[in-house]
């Protein structure tokens, strides 16, 4: 079991490891020890397989447990959906020494995250990821909200969770390609900051990280301290933080071209192999390490091209929640485990991808 804190406004920490599902409501009672109802939110397609486990464990350890469930996927990522949270509480009595369960992927604790946020105007909330992707990146840092029509993740707040439990053992039941998805995430570290984690991973392949346990729980703790490094860091994204966007501002645009039918991590593995090719254009990056970069996130199963244009990727990254005013913090790699943020304006950014 791996053990990392978090330094930001809220301290908290992040445990990896294996059968932690069982143990959840022990593991809250022990940081809040005052708490009596619990809001269990997850998803249709995680709740078959834990919810009845975690609800189990809270009902143990006294506490009075309550579910929503909401239909998977980005649709359900809407203001409909947290008000339907907000009402389950109200509605159960929920005080401010309550707390929220976030029980899913990224979209769940998103959601249940700012549903925290804003009841009563800010309660505890406990994230247990259980897709790759959530457990390496979207349930620690406190980035929460919902999508509107006009864009994703275009209301939240940021909240810190109070405790993150992630419990390697739910990635063994994990599809295939979801857990390909959640690599782009992980190979995203190795390229922008953790030389070690990317010879780790040279050194693998998929199919050893599916089969040993240890090396995974490895594996995502790496990437566990590279967020919390980054967070502590820079809790409010304004510097540092910005460069866990590699590969997503051109992957973001790929996703909303295809109706977002197309996976995040599949985005953003195509984002990266499109900066890759840009930066070895430009001649930021070497030959070796661009075809070396490109190999890695293949071997990982993971796509490097789309046939998106450069028109349409800076058209899109206009609308970009991350540009300010009219100019675009572009994250660069020009060196494996080195990243760089480079603002550049339209015209510059269209030269570039070009
Ligand atoms: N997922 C990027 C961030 O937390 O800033």
């Amino acid at each position: 079991m791996i053990k990392t804190k978090v330094k930001a406004s809220r301290n908290y920490t992040v445990i990896t490891g294996r059968r932690l599902i069982g143990r959840t409501g022990k593991l809250i009672e022990e940081i809040r020890p005052f708490a009596k109802k619990i809001l269990i939110v997850s998803e249709s397609r995680v709740a078959p397989h834990y919810l009845a486990r975690v609800k189990a464990s809270c009902e143990k350890s006294g506490f009075e447990v309550y579910d929503y469930v909401f239909e998977a996927g980005e649709r359900s990522k809407n203001i409909n959906t947290i008000a339907g949270m907000w009402g389950a509480m109200a509605k159960a009595g929920f005080t401010r020494t309550d707390l929220i369960v976030a029980l899913g992927g990224g979209v769940c604790g998103d959601m249940a995250g700012f549903a925290a946020a804003t009841f009563l105007r800010g309660i505890d909330f406990i994230q247990i990821p259980t897709s790759l992707l959530a457990m390496v990146d979207a349930s620690i840092g406190g980035k929460t909200g919902i999508d509107l029509a006009e864009g994703k993740n275009q209301v939240g707040a940021f909240w810190q969770p109070s405790l993150v439990i992630e419990d390697i053992s739910c990635l063994d039941t994990l599809p295939e390609g979801v857990f390909i998805e959640g690599m782009a995430e992980v190979i995203k570290y190795a390229f922008i900051m953790d030389l070690p984690l990317y010879n780790l991973l040279c050194e693998n392949t998929l199919g050893s990280l599916r089969s040993d346990p240890l090396l995974l729980e490895k594996v995502v703790g790496m990437c566990v301290k590279d967020k919390a490094h980054v967070i502590e860091n820079d809790e409010h994204d304004n510097g540092i933080r910005q460069t866990l966007n590699y590969g997503h501002t051109v992957g973001h645009v790929i996703e909303k071209n295809n109706n977002f039918r197309l996976p995040h991590g599949i985005c953003v593995a195509k984002g990266m192999g499109i900066m890759i090719d840009a930066c070895e254009r430009n001649s930021t990056l070497s030959y070796e390490d661009a075809s070396n970069m490109k190999d890695l996130i293949k071997a990982y199963g993971l796509p490097v091209s789309d046939e998106i244009t450069p028109e349409q990727a800076v058209a899109g990254a206009m609308n970009d929640k991350k540009k300010r005013g009219s100019i675009l913090s572009v994250i660069l790699v020009n060196k494996i485990g080195h990243s760089q943020i480079k603002n550049m304006t339209h015209k510059e950014y269209l030269e570039f991808l070009k």
